[in-house]
């Protein structure tokens, strides 16, 4: 089979990284995980007292932290300056700061360019889930999806990972975080044009792999 670039786009809460993981098992393709660099950047960011409602600050450091991305679906890794970071950048500390960190455009440049590197030596094809991979990343991509669900199933579902989590407040600061994406200036949250919008709201997560699956098969 030829190498094929698949982008998964949406919000959080629409199973993007579930369904990305299994897909790219699947098919054999590596996986890659947008949202954790932003992340680690943002962890990084916090750790080193950078003031993060500071864009100029903020830009100014973009470039610093070493991110590693390891792309193997089956246990898909991230590091910064080598130090392995997949628990913390979970944290709700993180989380609420991701998308003012995200915003900055010399982050963006910084991420995306890391992004394409990556997927442009995946040899065997990769998956990459984010929020502008279709729009900005990898425009060329073979296959764009873009994964929809309505707030309360995403709500739900975040308060599932999260164990426990209060699902009013879960539900009010997942609307945040995607307003906050959506309406930035640079690279924003959206569906490209050739994208296939697929709605989750009443599928289960197997019925969205066996979806797009066959979407990536119908590629090759
Ligand atoms: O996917 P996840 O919820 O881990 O993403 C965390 C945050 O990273 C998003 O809320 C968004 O601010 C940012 N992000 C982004 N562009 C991407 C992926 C994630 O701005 N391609």
């Amino acid at each position: 089979a030829q190498p094929v670039i698949v982008a998964i786009d949406g919000p959080s809460g629409t199973g993007k990284s579930s369904t990305s993981k299994a897909v790219a098992a699947q098919l054999g393709l590596s996986y890659l995980d947008t949202g954790a660099q932003y992340r680690a950047i943002t962890w990084w960011m916090v750790n080193n007292g950078i003031d993060i409602e500071d864009p100029t600050a903020v830009a100014a450091v973009a470039g610093k932290p070493d991110i590693v991305s390891g792309t193997d679906p089956q246990g898909p890794t991230i590091t910064v300056d080598g130090v392995d970071v997949a628990v913390p950048i979970r944290e709700q500390d993180v989380t609420s700061k991701v998308s003012a960190v995200s915003a900055v455009p010399e982050v963006r440049a910084r991420i995306t360019e890391l992004q394409r590197t990556i997927a442009s030596s995946a040899d065997g094809g990769i998956v990459v889930e984010g929020r502008d991979i279709g729009t900005t990343v990898l425009p060329d991509a073979d296959l764009k999806i873009f994964l929809t669900a309505s707030p309360e199933a995403r709500a739900a579902r975040r308060s599932g990972e999260l164990k426990g989590a209060d699902l009013h407040t879960t539900r009010e600061a997942l609307i945040k975080r995607d307003a906050a994406d959506a309406g930035r200036k640079t690279s924003p949250l959206a569906k490209a044009g050739d994208a296939v919008e697929v709605d989750t709201t009443d599928l289960t997560l197997q019925q969205v792999i066996e979806c797009v699956v066959t979407l990536v098969e119908e590629k090759r």
